[in-house]
């Protein structure tokens, strides 16, 4: 018997769209019932048509939709479990986590289903959540909140079993990559690549999230209370940005053999965020916004994987894997 699994998307900004899209296009066999925004809810028990959805909400919010309800809002699309799976895609806040962490408590103790991409309630909740999943025989999914597109939770889940991992150690945020790589190629200053990169839309307007190294760290919480069984906060990550770096010392990195890059280092005992020489020759010294993790691991031996962090059609790839894997 064919079952397809239904699921209701909390969030319909870049990842909510590229996920509705995508869905569309590759007639993938998941049934969208509802489509949550700020301000109302899109819902429809046999499935909504996506078709219908994207072509009339192409560069509008959701409450323009002709079918959008503005008296749903989340909380009672979660409360009607009108969905197998709930797709939590709203802003991270990693001060507070909400609203992300208010919708994931909800979902998970109405026993449904979790694949999320916001980072907030996982640097700050972890533990609770993991624990509320488990209480309630339900799944919570998060490989999109570290890596994106790159495989990095999963990929330890599912192919590296029984694996001890001893460290793990790479980068994990695209934006400073991006500023380090084209220091290196044109000796320009940061605060210059910087701003062509805010014109790019690479960089946010309020970098500090990026290149203060706060994004790379909440990823690191993340991956050490994974992986290493850590109960760790943004408090435990000793953390430095890329801000200080000058051309001359990426220059002299350059002619030495070495790149620098902005490195995530979680073991046992570091949680760590900083700017580090990288030989040219390493796995690890990838340009652009990619992101690139080395795993040392007791069997398995060095295993890197490189891929891109972020990205409408990359990052919803990232869910859609979650949420099949629910299916299976
Ligand atoms: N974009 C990426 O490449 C990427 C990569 C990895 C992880 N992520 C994470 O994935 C999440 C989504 O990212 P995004 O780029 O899609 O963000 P976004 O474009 O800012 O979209 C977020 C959406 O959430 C909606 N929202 C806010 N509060 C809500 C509420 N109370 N109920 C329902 N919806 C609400 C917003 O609605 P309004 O438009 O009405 O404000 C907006 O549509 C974030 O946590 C982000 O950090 C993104």
């Amino acid at each position: 018997m064919v079952f397809t699994l239904k699921i209701c998307i909390i969030g319909f900004g870049t990842v909510g769209r590229g996920i509705v899209e995508l869905i569309h296009k590759k007639n993938l066999d998941i049934e969208v019932v509802g489509i949550c925004a700020r301000n109302c809810c899109v819902y429809d028990r046999n499935g909504i048509n996506l078709e219908h959805l994207i072509k009339n909400t192409a560069g509008l919010p959701l409450e323009k939709y002709p079918k959008a309800d503005m008296a749903l809002d989340t909380d009672k699309m979660i409360d009607t479990k009108c969905a197998d799976v709930y797709v939590e895609l709203t802003p991270t806040n990693i001060d507070h986590g909400e609203p992300g962490y208010s919708f994931i408590k909800r979902i998970l103790s109405n026993s449904c289903h979790v694949v999320t991409s916001n980072k907030g309630p996982m640097v700050l909740h972890s533990r609770e959540l993991k624990q509320l999943a488990k209480k309630n025989n339900v799944e919570l999914l998060y490989e999109a909140t570290v890596g994106g597109a790159m495989p990095v939770l999963n990929l330890v889940r599912e192919n590296l079993r029984g694996n001890s991992i001893q460290s793990i150690r790479g980068i994990l945020n695209g934006t400073t990559n991006y500023i380090l790589t084209r220091m290196a190629a044109e000796g320009a200053p940061f605060a210059q690549i910087l701003k062509e990169a805010q014109e790019l839309g690479i960089a946010e307007k309020d970098p500090a999230y990026d290149v203060d190294g706060i994004d790379a760290a909440a990823k690191a919480v993340i991956i050490a209370n994974e992986f290493f069984s850590k109960d760790s906060g943004m408090k435990d990550v000793d953390m430095t940005g890329i801000t200080r770096i000058t051309p001359e010392f990426v220059s002299l990195a350059g002619k030495n053999g070495f790149s620098v890059k902005l490195i995530v280092e979680v073991s046992d005992n570091v949680l760590r965020v900083a700017p580090r020489l990288i030989k040219k020759s390493h796995p690890l010294a990838v340009d652009g916004t990619l992101n690139a993790l080395n795993l040392k691991l007791d069997m398995a031996g060095e295993v890197t994987v490189v891929g891109y962090g972020a990205g409408k059609y990359e990052t919803a790839g990232a869910v859609i894997s979650d949420i099949l894997s629910i299916k299976n």
